[in-house]
């Protein structure tokens, strides 16, 4: 699978399928950021470009009320942290 990011400076990366976002993209020079990796904090708030959407995982009831509240006008965002590289995805990190 493969994960691009909008963010200038930032190369594509080629991840094993399944692996999860917060664990491939958790470091010193990631253009996403993790706090609590829960699903809790929304530190690690993504607008999601995936080439198969329906084979992301769908929201937990925690994750669509913090979308609901705090990205309501962005229908694409989800939280990092809660995703698994299961397609091709392009992140634009929000926060
Ligand atoms: S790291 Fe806290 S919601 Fe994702």
């Amino acid at each position: 699978m493969r994960i691009s990011f909008e963010a200038e400076g930032f190369p594509a990366m080629d991840v094993p399928p399944g692996a999860p976002l917060a664990d491939i993209l958790d470091g010193p020079h990631s253009p996403v950021f993790f706090g609590c990796k829960s699903g809790n904090c929304g530190t690690c708030l993504v607008d999601v470009n995936a080439d198969q959407p329906t084979l992301l995982s769908v929201p937990s009831t925690d994750e669509r009320e913090f979308l609901e509240t705090h990205a309501a006008d962005r229908p694409t965002a989800r939280l990092a942290c809660q995703l698994k590289a299961v397609c091709n995805l392009k992140l634009k990190y929000l926060n």
